[in-house]
């Protein structure tokens, strides 16, 4: 039986590529995944593109490695101008979704200027609407370097997954959540958590959801860490107790670090059987 905490590293591409760039990173990442296929059967890959890269990316990439949508819509179909559903999306056969990352959340979105975005509220009704479609989902969480300094990390990160807890009703929905913690601090700067450091709130946040949730849910859900993950801290990262995989940004547009990223877990994860 699969360990329920199979290391997961995945690559948010975020608002980058072209077609042309897409296929052949999706062609390097194949040739990776070729070379190496243990590392790729022993840690979960997925990758995610842009919702327009993402049918190319479908039809082209290795099945070891599945695809995400970077957001999504909070609801069924409709007259929701520029919005994505699961619907829409599990028809083109996208298993998962990362929802509420801080560069959308209202609040964190400073490349988004004034504009409140993404609402505790939406991500809810976005993780709820996600898990009735039968999608897994990543959900982020993580504080600014203002909050970390206040020494309240793992108080945002509880607030930020209270309404997340409570979209969730089964123990089979909790099978398909994983959460990222990604501090905004570290998130695009190059300065990533400690291993130390990082490992302090994926207990924590693990602790609560003993408290709140159950033992079992704490004990089996995956938790990643992401911000500034790259192939020289992956190693050492990897190897914190509580950590269970990475949400890799820059890094994962460059087959040969995202690739160097799997074997890393590969080799240094906590793959529990
Ligand atoms: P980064 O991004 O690896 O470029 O820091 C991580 C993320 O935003 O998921």
């Amino acid at each position: 039986m699969e360990s329920p905490r199979k290391f997961i590293v995945g690559g948010n591409w975020k608002c980058n590529g072209t077609v042309a760039s897409v296929s052949k990173l999706v062609d390097e990442l194949n040739a990776a995944v070729e070379a190496n296929p243990e590392d790729f059967k022993s840690v979960q890959a997925i990758v995610a593109p842009s919702f327009v890269h993402i049918p190319i990316v479908m039809q082209r990439i290795n099945p070891l490695i599945k695809v995400a949508a970077q957001d999504l819509h909070f609801g069924h179909c409709g007259a929701y101008t520029g919005e994505v559903s699961a619907d829409q999306l599990k028809d083109l056969g996208v298993e998962w979704v990362i929802i509420g990352h801080s560069e959308r959340r209202a609040g964190t979105a400073s490349n988004y200027g004034v504009m409140a975005f993404e609402s505790p509220e939406r991500v809810q009704w976005k993780v709820s609407y996600a898990l009735s479609r039968g999608m897994k989902v990543i959900i982020c969480c993580g504080e600014t370097l203002h909050e970390r300094k206040a020494e309240v990390s793992i108080d945002i990160c509880k607030t930020q997954l209270w309404p997340v807890v409570r979209a969730i009703h089964s123990a089979e929905e909790w099978k398909r959540i994983v959460i990222a913690y990604e501090p905004v601090w570290a998130i695009g700067t190059g300065v990533s958590a400690s291993k130390a450091d990082a490992e302090v709130v994926h207990a924590g946040i693990r602790s609560w959801l003993a408290k709140e949730v159950s033992k079992e849910v704490a004990s089996n859900v995956r938790i990643q860490y992401g911000g500034s993950v790259s192939p020289k801290n992956c190693m050492d990262l990897a190897q914190a107790t509580d950590i269970d995989g990475f949400l890799v940004g820059g890094a994962s547009l460059f087959a040969e670090s995202f690739a160097s990223i799997i074997s890393a877990g590969a080799k240094f994860g906590r793959n529990e059987s």
